[in-house]
Protein backbone atom coordinates (compact mmCIF):
# COMPACT_ATOMS: atom_id res chain seq x y z
CA UNK A 1 0.00 0.00 0.00
CA UNK A 2 2.75 2.27 1.29
CA UNK A 3 4.61 1.59 -1.99
CA UNK A 4 1.84 2.39 -4.43
CA UNK A 5 1.19 5.67 -2.59
CA UNK A 6 4.93 6.32 -3.38
CA UNK A 7 4.52 5.26 -7.15
CA UNK A 8 1.63 8.08 -7.21
CA UNK A 9 4.01 10.86 -5.06
CA UNK A 10 1.68 11.23 -2.02
CA UNK A 11 2.88 12.33 0.87
CA UNK A 12 2.59 10.03 3.95
CA UNK A 13 1.02 13.04 6.09
CA UNK A 14 -1.72 13.07 3.41
CA UNK A 15 -2.42 9.46 3.94
CA UNK A 16 -5.74 8.15 4.67
CA UNK A 17 -7.66 11.30 5.65
CA UNK A 18 -10.84 10.24 4.61
CA UNK A 19 -12.25 7.67 6.78
CA UNK A 20 -13.56 4.30 5.13
CA UNK A 21 -16.92 4.84 3.58
CA UNK A 22 -18.72 2.02 1.51
CA UNK A 23 -22.19 3.74 0.96
CA UNK A 24 -23.05 7.24 1.08
CA UNK A 25 -25.94 7.41 3.92
CA UNK A 26 -27.46 11.15 4.16
CA UNK A 27 -28.64 12.14 7.29
CA UNK A 28 -32.51 13.08 7.40
CA UNK A 29 -34.11 15.87 7.02
CA UNK A 30 -32.79 16.55 3.52
CA UNK A 31 -34.62 19.60 1.57
CA UNK A 32 -35.92 17.51 -0.76
CA UNK A 33 -37.31 13.96 -0.60
CA UNK A 34 -34.46 10.90 -0.99
CA UNK A 35 -35.91 7.58 -1.03
CA UNK A 36 -34.51 4.14 -0.18
CA UNK A 37 -36.27 1.05 0.99
CA UNK A 38 -37.75 2.18 4.57
CA UNK A 39 -36.80 5.98 3.89
CA UNK A 40 -40.34 7.35 3.21
CA UNK A 41 -40.17 10.59 1.40
CA UNK A 42 -40.94 14.44 2.06
CA UNK A 43 -45.05 13.26 2.39
CA UNK A 44 -44.23 9.77 4.33
CA UNK A 45 -45.06 7.61 1.48
CA UNK A 46 -43.43 4.78 0.94
CA UNK A 47 -42.84 4.60 -2.86
CA UNK A 48 -40.12 1.41 -3.47
CA UNK A 49 -40.26 -1.15 -5.80
CA UNK A 50 -40.04 -3.52 -2.56
CA UNK A 51 -43.06 -1.93 -0.63
CA UNK A 52 -44.96 -1.04 -4.35
CA UNK A 53 -44.19 -4.81 -5.90
CA UNK A 54 -47.85 -6.07 -6.41
CA UNK A 55 -49.18 -2.96 -7.40
CA UNK A 56 -46.48 -2.74 -10.11
CA UNK A 57 -47.36 -6.08 -11.43
CA UNK A 58 -50.99 -5.39 -11.73
CA UNK A 59 -50.24 -1.82 -13.29
CA UNK A 60 -47.81 -4.06 -16.04
CA UNK A 61 -51.02 -6.07 -16.72
CA UNK A 62 -54.19 -3.54 -17.42
CA UNK A 63 -51.57 -0.72 -18.39
CA UNK A 64 -51.92 0.13 -22.33
CA UNK A 65 -49.81 2.45 -24.60
CA UNK A 66 -52.21 5.55 -26.08
CA UNK A 67 -51.43 6.60 -29.39
CA UNK A 68 -50.41 9.61 -29.74
CA UNK A 69 -51.49 11.45 -32.74
CA UNK A 70 -48.66 13.45 -34.83
CA UNK A 71 -48.63 16.96 -34.88
CA UNK A 72 -48.80 18.81 -38.69
CA UNK A 73 -45.45 20.67 -38.55
CA UNK A 74 -47.51 23.08 -40.59
CA UNK A 75 -49.03 24.38 -37.91
CA UNK A 76 -46.43 25.38 -35.67
CA UNK A 77 -47.54 29.34 -35.46
CA UNK A 78 -50.71 28.20 -35.09
CA UNK A 79 -49.61 26.66 -31.85
CA UNK A 80 -47.67 29.53 -31.01
CA UNK A 81 -50.17 32.04 -31.23
CA UNK A 82 -52.68 29.54 -29.10
CA UNK A 83 -49.58 29.64 -26.36
CA UNK A 84 -49.51 33.07 -26.71
CA UNK A 85 -53.23 33.51 -25.66
CA UNK A 86 -52.77 31.44 -22.76
CA UNK A 87 -49.62 32.81 -21.21
CA UNK A 88 -51.25 36.12 -21.28
CA UNK A 89 -53.67 34.92 -18.86
CA UNK A 90 -51.55 31.95 -16.82
CA UNK A 91 -48.91 34.68 -16.12
CA UNK A 92 -50.86 36.68 -14.31
CA UNK A 93 -52.33 34.09 -12.03
CA UNK A 94 -50.67 34.66 -8.50
CA UNK A 95 -47.20 32.44 -8.34
CA UNK A 96 -48.68 30.64 -5.45
CA UNK A 97 -51.67 29.17 -7.56
CA UNK A 98 -49.70 28.32 -10.16
CA UNK A 99 -47.42 26.31 -7.86
CA UNK A 100 -50.46 24.73 -5.97
CA UNK A 101 -51.34 23.05 -9.67
CA UNK A 102 -47.65 21.31 -9.72
CA UNK A 103 -48.07 20.55 -6.32
CA UNK A 104 -51.24 18.99 -7.49
CA UNK A 105 -50.04 17.46 -10.31
CA UNK A 106 -47.05 15.77 -8.04
CA UNK A 107 -49.64 14.40 -5.79
CA UNK A 108 -51.03 12.89 -8.61
CA UNK A 109 -47.70 11.18 -10.21
CA UNK A 110 -47.42 9.53 -7.21
CA UNK A 111 -50.73 8.52 -6.70
CA UNK A 112 -50.66 6.63 -10.30
CA UNK A 113 -46.95 5.44 -9.89
CA UNK A 114 -47.89 2.05 -10.52
CA UNK A 115 -49.87 2.92 -13.85
CA UNK A 116 -46.68 5.44 -15.00
CA UNK A 117 -43.79 2.75 -13.51
CA UNK A 118 -45.81 0.57 -16.30
CA UNK A 119 -45.82 2.95 -19.25
CA UNK A 120 -42.01 3.65 -18.58
CA UNK A 121 -41.28 0.02 -18.25
CA UNK A 122 -43.14 -0.56 -21.58
CA UNK A 123 -42.62 2.37 -23.70
CA UNK A 124 -38.70 3.16 -22.80
CA UNK A 125 -37.84 -0.29 -21.81
CA UNK A 126 -37.05 0.92 -17.99
CA UNK A 127 -36.41 -1.80 -15.19
CA UNK A 128 -38.51 -1.38 -12.17
CA UNK A 129 -35.87 -0.34 -10.26
CA UNK A 130 -35.22 2.67 -12.47
CA UNK A 131 -39.00 3.63 -13.49
CA UNK A 132 -39.65 3.82 -9.71
CA UNK A 133 -36.97 6.03 -9.47
CA UNK A 134 -37.98 8.62 -12.75
CA UNK A 135 -41.84 8.62 -11.08
CA UNK A 136 -39.96 9.97 -7.66
CA UNK A 137 -37.56 12.72 -9.51
CA UNK A 138 -40.58 14.29 -12.20
CA UNK A 139 -42.75 14.68 -8.84
CA UNK A 140 -39.44 16.26 -7.06
CA UNK A 141 -39.09 18.60 -10.10
CA UNK A 142 -42.72 19.73 -9.68
CA UNK A 143 -42.93 20.12 -6.27
CA UNK A 144 -39.12 21.87 -6.04
CA UNK A 145 -39.73 24.28 -9.35
CA UNK A 146 -43.57 25.33 -7.30
CA UNK A 147 -41.37 25.92 -4.50
CA UNK A 148 -38.94 28.02 -6.42
CA UNK A 149 -41.23 29.91 -8.56
CA UNK A 150 -42.82 31.49 -5.04
CA UNK A 151 -38.84 32.14 -3.58
CA UNK A 152 -37.54 33.79 -6.78
CA UNK A 153 -40.64 35.78 -8.35
CA UNK A 154 -41.70 37.93 -5.08
CA UNK A 155 -40.51 41.19 -5.74
CA UNK A 156 -37.05 42.43 -4.02
CA UNK A 157 -36.58 45.68 -3.01
CA UNK A 158 -32.85 47.16 -3.53
CA UNK A 159 -31.60 50.12 -1.36
CA UNK A 160 -30.83 52.86 -3.11
CA UNK A 161 -30.11 56.71 -2.57
CA UNK A 162 -33.12 58.80 -0.31
CA UNK A 163 -36.28 59.82 -2.37
CA UNK A 164 -35.97 56.71 -4.66
CA UNK A 165 -37.15 53.21 -4.37
CA UNK A 166 -35.59 50.43 -6.71
CA UNK A 167 -37.22 47.08 -6.66
CA UNK A 168 -36.55 43.95 -9.27
CA UNK A 169 -39.56 41.64 -10.13
CA UNK A 170 -39.46 38.75 -12.60
CA UNK A 171 -42.08 37.68 -14.84
CA UNK A 172 -42.81 34.96 -17.34
CA UNK A 173 -41.29 35.53 -20.57
CA UNK A 174 -43.62 34.24 -22.99
CA UNK A 175 -44.41 30.87 -24.85
CA UNK A 176 -41.18 28.09 -24.65
CA UNK A 177 -40.91 25.15 -26.47
CA UNK A 178 -39.59 22.36 -24.13
CA UNK A 179 -38.18 18.92 -26.52
CA UNK A 180 -37.41 16.08 -24.14
CA UNK A 181 -35.29 12.65 -24.36
CA UNK A 182 -36.69 9.66 -24.81
CA UNK A 183 -34.09 8.38 -21.51
CA UNK A 184 -35.96 10.26 -18.76
CA UNK A 185 -39.41 10.92 -20.52
CA UNK A 186 -41.59 11.87 -17.62
CA UNK A 187 -38.61 13.03 -15.70
CA UNK A 188 -36.90 15.50 -17.90
CA UNK A 189 -39.94 15.87 -19.43
CA UNK A 190 -41.77 16.78 -16.33
CA UNK A 191 -38.55 18.69 -15.01
CA UNK A 192 -38.67 21.26 -18.15
CA UNK A 193 -42.24 21.74 -18.12
CA UNK A 194 -42.66 22.70 -14.63
CA UNK A 195 -39.82 25.12 -14.74
CA UNK A 196 -41.46 27.11 -17.59
CA UNK A 197 -45.44 26.95 -16.39
CA UNK A 198 -44.18 27.49 -12.66
CA UNK A 199 -42.67 30.72 -13.73
CA UNK A 200 -45.68 31.61 -15.41
CA UNK A 201 -44.36 30.76 -19.05
CA UNK A 202 -46.78 28.61 -21.62
CA UNK A 203 -45.27 25.24 -23.18
CA UNK A 204 -45.28 23.82 -26.50
CA UNK A 205 -43.92 20.65 -25.53
CA UNK A 206 -42.26 18.40 -28.09
CA UNK A 207 -41.05 14.82 -26.47
CA UNK A 208 -39.06 12.40 -28.27
CA UNK A 209 -40.13 10.70 -30.88
CA UNK A 210 -39.91 7.42 -28.72
CA UNK A 211 -42.06 8.27 -25.63
CA UNK A 212 -44.74 10.15 -26.65
CA UNK A 213 -46.91 7.75 -24.65
CA UNK A 214 -45.38 8.92 -21.36
CA UNK A 215 -45.96 12.34 -22.62
CA UNK A 216 -49.10 12.34 -23.46
CA UNK A 217 -50.26 10.60 -19.98
CA UNK A 218 -47.91 13.36 -18.24
CA UNK A 219 -49.76 15.94 -20.35
CA UNK A 220 -53.13 14.99 -19.33
CA UNK A 221 -51.85 14.17 -15.42
CA UNK A 222 -50.86 17.87 -15.76
CA UNK A 223 -54.21 19.16 -17.11
CA UNK A 224 -56.54 17.44 -14.76
CA UNK A 225 -54.44 18.96 -12.24
CA UNK A 226 -55.46 22.60 -13.35
CA UNK A 227 -52.81 23.63 -16.00
CA UNK A 228 -55.12 25.40 -18.57
CA UNK A 229 -54.59 23.47 -22.08
CA UNK A 230 -53.41 26.07 -24.24
CA UNK A 231 -50.76 26.61 -21.46
CA UNK A 232 -49.34 22.84 -21.91
CA UNK A 233 -49.69 21.87 -26.07
CA UNK A 234 -48.19 18.41 -26.70
CA UNK A 235 -46.33 18.31 -30.27
CA UNK A 236 -45.32 14.84 -30.94
CA UNK A 237 -43.45 14.23 -34.17
CA UNK A 238 -40.20 14.23 -35.67
CA UNK A 239 -37.04 16.56 -34.17
CA UNK A 240 -36.17 16.99 -38.15
CA UNK A 241 -40.18 18.20 -39.27
CA UNK A 242 -42.15 18.99 -35.98
CA UNK A 243 -39.30 20.37 -33.47
CA UNK A 244 -37.20 21.93 -36.25
CA UNK A 245 -40.91 23.94 -37.33
CA UNK A 246 -41.57 24.81 -33.78
CA UNK A 247 -37.86 26.42 -33.11
CA UNK A 248 -38.20 28.16 -36.42
CA UNK A 249 -41.54 29.57 -35.59
CA UNK A 250 -42.02 33.29 -34.62
CA UNK A 251 -43.00 34.42 -31.56
CA UNK A 252 -41.40 31.64 -29.19
CA UNK A 253 -39.52 33.12 -26.19
CA UNK A 254 -37.19 30.43 -25.49
CA UNK A 255 -36.23 26.84 -25.95
CA UNK A 256 -35.36 24.17 -23.14
CA UNK A 257 -33.48 21.23 -25.16
CA UNK A 258 -31.87 18.03 -23.46
CA UNK A 259 -30.40 15.98 -26.31
CA UNK A 260 -27.27 15.02 -28.11
CA UNK A 261 -25.10 18.24 -28.67
CA UNK A 262 -25.28 18.33 -32.39
CA UNK A 263 -28.79 19.03 -32.12
CA UNK A 264 -28.25 21.70 -29.51
CA UNK A 265 -25.98 23.14 -32.20
CA UNK A 266 -28.82 23.00 -34.69
CA UNK A 267 -30.93 24.64 -32.85
CA UNK A 268 -28.65 27.15 -31.55
CA UNK A 269 -27.93 27.64 -35.45
CA UNK A 270 -31.18 28.30 -36.23
CA UNK A 271 -32.17 30.44 -33.18
CA UNK A 272 -29.32 32.49 -34.52
CA UNK A 273 -30.85 32.84 -37.86
CA UNK A 274 -34.11 34.21 -36.77
CA UNK A 275 -35.36 37.63 -37.24
CA UNK A 276 -36.89 39.64 -33.79
CA UNK A 277 -35.68 39.18 -30.96
CA UNK A 278 -32.64 37.18 -29.37
CA UNK A 279 -33.98 33.67 -28.50
CA UNK A 280 -32.26 32.27 -25.14
CA UNK A 281 -31.38 28.72 -25.04
CA UNK A 282 -31.07 25.88 -22.21
CA UNK A 283 -29.41 23.10 -23.66
CA UNK A 284 -28.64 20.13 -21.61
CA UNK A 285 -26.71 17.44 -23.72
CA UNK A 286 -23.83 14.26 -23.10
CA UNK A 287 -20.57 13.72 -21.82
CA UNK A 288 -17.57 11.74 -22.23
CA UNK A 289 -17.84 11.17 -18.31
CA UNK A 290 -14.94 9.94 -16.46
CA UNK A 291 -13.98 8.15 -13.42
CA UNK A 292 -10.59 8.87 -11.60
CA UNK A 293 -9.31 5.72 -9.12
CA UNK A 294 -6.24 6.69 -7.37
CA UNK A 295 -4.27 3.73 -5.65
CA UNK A 296 -6.26 4.86 -2.20
CA UNK A 297 -9.51 3.70 -3.33
CA UNK A 298 -11.36 0.89 -1.76
CA UNK A 299 -12.04 -1.83 -4.56
CA UNK A 300 -15.19 -2.82 -3.66
CA UNK A 301 -16.75 0.48 -3.58
CA UNK A 302 -15.02 1.73 -6.64
CA UNK A 303 -16.55 -1.65 -8.53
CA UNK A 304 -20.10 -0.96 -7.07
CA UNK A 305 -20.23 2.51 -7.98
CA UNK A 306 -18.13 1.24 -11.59
CA UNK A 307 -20.87 -0.98 -12.22
CA UNK A 308 -24.08 1.81 -11.20
CA UNK A 309 -22.51 4.14 -13.48
CA UNK A 310 -21.72 2.99 -16.48
CA UNK A 311 -24.41 0.01 -16.79
CA UNK A 312 -27.33 0.63 -14.91
CA UNK A 313 -30.78 1.79 -17.21
CA UNK A 314 -28.14 0.05 -20.30
CA UNK A 315 -25.65 3.34 -19.89
CA UNK A 316 -28.60 5.43 -21.37
CA UNK A 317 -28.15 8.19 -18.46
CA UNK A 318 -25.97 11.40 -20.02
CA UNK A 319 -24.39 11.00 -16.29
CA UNK A 320 -22.77 7.63 -16.95
CA UNK A 321 -19.73 6.68 -16.77
CA UNK A 322 -17.43 6.35 -20.10
CA UNK A 323 -13.97 6.44 -19.32
CA UNK A 324 -12.29 4.87 -16.12
CA UNK A 325 -9.11 6.16 -15.20
CA UNK A 326 -7.20 3.88 -12.62
CA UNK A 327 -4.15 3.71 -11.47
CA UNK A 328 -1.85 0.83 -13.00
CA UNK A 329 -1.08 -0.47 -9.86
CA UNK A 330 -4.43 -0.95 -8.48
CA UNK A 331 -5.49 -1.74 -12.00
CA UNK A 332 -5.43 -5.52 -12.65
CA UNK A 333 -7.63 -5.95 -9.29
CA UNK A 334 -10.03 -3.56 -10.12
CA UNK A 335 -10.49 -4.72 -13.95
CA UNK A 336 -11.15 -8.39 -12.41
CA UNK A 337 -13.62 -7.33 -10.35
CA UNK A 338 -15.15 -5.38 -12.43
CA UNK A 339 -15.31 -8.17 -15.09
CA UNK A 340 -16.54 -10.51 -12.40
CA UNK A 341 -19.63 -8.02 -10.90
CA UNK A 342 -20.61 -7.25 -14.94
CA UNK A 343 -21.50 -10.68 -15.54
CA UNK A 344 -23.86 -10.78 -12.58
CA UNK A 345 -25.79 -8.51 -13.99
CA UNK A 346 -29.12 -9.51 -15.46
CA UNK A 347 -29.80 -9.09 -18.96
CA UNK A 348 -33.32 -9.26 -20.22
CA UNK A 349 -36.82 -8.36 -19.95
CA UNK A 350 -37.16 -4.81 -18.09
CA UNK A 351 -40.93 -6.19 -17.19
CA UNK A 352 -39.17 -8.33 -14.64
CA UNK A 353 -38.43 -7.48 -11.36
CA UNK A 354 -34.70 -8.86 -11.64
CA UNK A 355 -34.01 -7.89 -14.52
CA UNK A 356 -30.58 -5.25 -13.89
CA UNK A 357 -30.23 -4.50 -17.79
CA UNK A 358 -32.77 -3.94 -19.98
CA UNK A 359 -32.95 -3.07 -23.85
CA UNK A 360 -31.60 0.31 -25.50
CA UNK A 361 -34.50 2.25 -26.72
CA UNK A 362 -34.15 1.17 -30.45
CA UNK A 363 -32.90 -0.32 -33.52
CA UNK A 364 -31.05 3.40 -34.46
CA UNK A 365 -29.58 3.25 -30.79
CA UNK A 366 -28.67 -0.68 -31.22
CA UNK A 367 -26.46 -0.14 -34.74
CA UNK A 368 -25.16 3.23 -33.62
CA UNK A 369 -23.39 1.17 -30.12
CA UNK A 370 -22.49 -2.27 -32.21
CA UNK A 371 -20.67 -0.16 -34.65
CA UNK A 372 -18.75 1.61 -31.80
CA UNK A 373 -18.46 -2.16 -30.55
CA UNK A 374 -17.13 -3.30 -33.50
CA UNK A 375 -14.14 -0.58 -33.49
CA UNK A 376 -12.93 -1.47 -29.84
CA UNK A 377 -12.53 -4.80 -30.72
CA UNK A 378 -10.00 -4.03 -33.20
CA UNK A 379 -8.17 -2.12 -31.51
CA UNK A 380 -8.50 -3.00 -27.47
CA UNK A 381 -8.52 -5.59 -25.26
CA UNK A 382 -11.81 -6.85 -24.36
CA UNK A 383 -11.91 -6.94 -20.73
CA UNK A 384 -15.43 -7.78 -20.09
CA UNK A 385 -18.66 -9.49 -22.21
CA UNK A 386 -21.86 -10.43 -20.51
CA UNK A 387 -22.82 -13.58 -21.66
CA UNK A 388 -26.57 -12.98 -22.76
CA UNK A 389 -28.75 -14.23 -19.66
CA UNK A 390 -32.26 -13.74 -19.12
CA UNK A 391 -33.87 -13.21 -16.32
CA UNK A 392 -35.87 -16.02 -16.30
CA UNK A 393 -36.34 -19.30 -18.07
CA UNK A 394 -40.05 -18.57 -19.42
CA UNK A 395 -38.17 -14.92 -20.93
CA UNK A 396 -35.88 -16.09 -23.39
CA UNK A 397 -33.05 -13.36 -24.48
CA UNK A 398 -34.21 -13.42 -27.84
CA UNK A 399 -37.41 -11.97 -27.29
CA UNK A 400 -35.61 -9.05 -26.16
CA UNK A 401 -34.65 -7.41 -29.48
CA UNK A 402 -31.61 -4.67 -28.88
CA UNK A 403 -30.48 -6.22 -26.09
CA UNK A 404 -26.69 -5.02 -25.69
CA UNK A 405 -24.71 -7.03 -23.21
CA UNK A 406 -22.44 -4.29 -20.86
CA UNK A 407 -18.96 -4.85 -21.78
CA UNK A 408 -15.45 -3.08 -21.11
CA UNK A 409 -12.68 -2.09 -23.35
CA UNK A 410 -9.17 -1.02 -21.65
CA UNK A 411 -7.63 1.44 -24.36
CA UNK A 412 -4.22 2.80 -24.66
CA UNK A 413 -4.85 6.63 -24.34
CA UNK A 414 -7.45 9.19 -23.96
CA UNK A 415 -6.79 9.81 -27.66
CA UNK A 416 -8.36 6.71 -28.34
CA UNK A 417 -11.81 8.09 -26.87
CA UNK A 418 -13.66 10.05 -28.90
CA UNK A 419 -17.04 9.92 -29.09
CA UNK A 420 -20.18 9.53 -26.15
CA UNK A 421 -20.79 5.70 -26.83
CA UNK A 422 -24.92 6.21 -25.42
CA UNK A 423 -24.68 2.52 -23.74
CA UNK A 424 -23.50 0.41 -21.56
CA UNK A 425 -19.94 -0.03 -22.97
CA UNK A 426 -17.03 1.19 -20.28
CA UNK A 427 -13.69 2.48 -21.59
CA UNK A 428 -11.12 1.82 -19.36
CA UNK A 429 -7.32 3.55 -19.68
CA UNK A 430 -4.74 3.00 -17.30
CA UNK A 431 -2.51 6.07 -15.46
CA UNK A 432 0.52 6.49 -13.31
CA UNK A 433 3.47 6.72 -15.95
CA UNK A 434 4.38 8.32 -18.97
CA UNK A 435 1.63 11.24 -20.29
CA UNK A 436 -1.17 9.81 -17.67
CA UNK A 437 1.81 10.25 -14.72
CA UNK A 438 -0.01 12.28 -12.28
CA UNK A 439 -3.67 12.50 -11.60
CA UNK A 440 -3.42 16.39 -12.63
CA UNK A 441 -2.21 15.10 -16.20
CA UNK A 442 -5.21 12.76 -16.30
CA UNK A 443 -8.02 15.11 -15.22
CA UNK A 444 -5.81 17.54 -18.13
CA UNK A 445 -7.08 14.98 -20.54
CA UNK A 446 -10.48 15.15 -19.73
CA UNK A 447 -10.87 18.15 -19.51
CA UNK A 448 -9.58 18.98 -22.98
CA UNK A 449 -12.05 16.01 -24.47
CA UNK A 450 -14.11 19.11 -24.39
CA UNK A 451 -17.67 17.83 -22.51
CA UNK A 452 -18.13 18.44 -18.87
CA UNK A 453 -20.85 16.89 -17.16
CA UNK A 454 -20.01 14.33 -14.72
CA UNK A 455 -16.23 13.08 -13.06
CA UNK A 456 -16.22 10.78 -11.00
CA UNK A 457 -13.20 10.71 -8.23
CA UNK A 458 -12.44 7.78 -5.69
CA UNK A 459 -9.52 8.05 -3.68
CA UNK A 460 -9.53 9.15 -0.02
CA UNK A 461 -7.16 11.39 0.37
CA UNK A 462 -9.38 14.36 0.83
CA UNK A 463 -7.19 16.99 -0.04
CA UNK A 464 -6.34 15.29 -3.87
CA UNK A 465 -10.40 15.11 -4.23
CA UNK A 466 -10.95 18.63 -3.37
CA UNK A 467 -8.38 19.93 -5.65
CA UNK A 468 -8.79 17.35 -8.47
CA UNK A 469 -12.27 18.66 -8.38
CA UNK A 470 -11.20 22.46 -8.62
CA UNK A 471 -9.28 21.61 -11.88
CA UNK A 472 -11.95 19.38 -13.40
CA UNK A 473 -14.40 21.24 -15.92
CA UNK A 474 -17.40 19.89 -15.06
CA UNK A 475 -20.56 20.33 -13.50
CA UNK A 476 -21.13 17.58 -11.25
CA UNK A 477 -18.16 15.81 -9.15
CA UNK A 478 -19.13 12.46 -7.24
CA UNK A 479 -16.45 11.68 -4.74
CA UNK A 480 -16.15 7.79 -3.48
CA UNK A 481 -19.81 6.87 -4.53
CA UNK A 482 -21.37 6.66 -8.19
CA UNK A 483 -21.69 9.11 -10.53
CA UNK A 484 -25.84 9.01 -11.54
CA UNK A 485 -29.19 9.41 -10.28
CA UNK A 486 -28.48 13.15 -9.05
CA UNK A 487 -31.32 14.60 -6.51
CA UNK A 488 -33.46 17.57 -7.61
CA UNK A 489 -32.79 20.07 -4.93
CA UNK A 490 -29.76 18.09 -3.53
CA UNK A 491 -27.56 17.18 -6.71
CA UNK A 492 -28.89 20.49 -8.89
CA UNK A 493 -27.44 18.54 -12.27
CA UNK A 494 -25.92 19.71 -15.88
CA UNK A 495 -22.72 20.55 -17.49
CA UNK A 496 -20.63 22.87 -19.24
CA UNK A 497 -18.84 23.02 -22.58
CA UNK A 498 -20.49 20.70 -25.23
CA UNK A 499 -22.50 18.89 -22.42
CA UNK A 500 -24.30 21.91 -22.22
CA UNK A 501 -25.34 25.69 -21.67
CA UNK A 502 -26.57 25.40 -17.84
CA UNK A 503 -28.03 26.47 -15.79
CA UNK A 504 -28.08 23.43 -13.56
CA UNK A 505 -31.74 21.41 -13.51
CA UNK A 506 -33.08 21.19 -10.05
CA UNK A 507 -30.96 23.57 -8.78
CA UNK A 508 -31.77 27.36 -7.29
CA UNK A 509 -30.63 29.26 -10.30
CA UNK A 510 -32.60 27.62 -13.22
CA UNK A 511 -35.91 29.24 -12.77
CA UNK A 512 -34.25 32.64 -13.81
CA UNK A 513 -33.37 31.87 -17.19
CA UNK A 514 -37.26 31.66 -17.68
CA UNK A 515 -37.75 34.92 -16.36
CA UNK A 516 -37.63 38.13 -17.66
CA UNK A 517 -35.99 40.51 -14.98
CA UNK A 518 -37.69 44.22 -14.72
CA UNK A 519 -36.05 46.84 -12.57
CA UNK A 520 -38.62 49.69 -11.29
CA UNK A 521 -37.07 52.79 -10.33
CA UNK A 522 -39.50 55.61 -8.44
CA UNK A 523 -38.45 59.14 -7.74
CA UNK A 524 -40.89 59.49 -5.00
N1 LIG B 1 -30.10 13.44 -14.14
C1 LIG B 1 -29.70 12.10 -14.50
C2 LIG B 1 -28.68 11.55 -13.59
O1 LIG B 1 -28.17 12.27 -12.76
C3 LIG B 1 -29.17 12.03 -15.90
O2 LIG B 1 -29.94 12.67 -16.81
O3 LIG B 1 -28.35 10.41 -13.71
Amino acid sequence: FVHQLADESVGMGELLTSPLRLAPEPSLPLPMAVYGPGRPNSRGLDLTVESMRAPLLAALATTTLPAVPEFDAKLASSAVATGVVSYQKWSKVAVAERAAVLRRAADALEQQMPRFCALLVKEAFKTWGDAVSEVREAADFLRYYAGEAERIMAPVALPGPTGETNELRLSARGVWVCISPWNFPLAIFMGQVAAALSTGNAVLAKPAEQTPGVAWEAVKLMHAAGVPEGALQLLHGPGETVGAALVAAPGVAGVVFTGSTQVAKIINRALAAKDGPIVPLIAETGGINAMLVDSTALPEQVVDAVVQSAFRSAGQRCSALRLLCVHEGIADGVIEMIQGAAQELVLGNPAELTTDVGPVIDREAFDNIQKHLQRLASTSKVLAAQKERASSATQSIAAMPNSVPPSAFEVRSLADVKDEIFGPVLQIVRWGSGALGTPEAVIAQINALGYGLTLGLQTRIDSRAQALAAGAHVGNIYVNRNMIGAVVGVQPFGGEGLSGTGPKAGGPHYLYRFCAEQTLTVNT
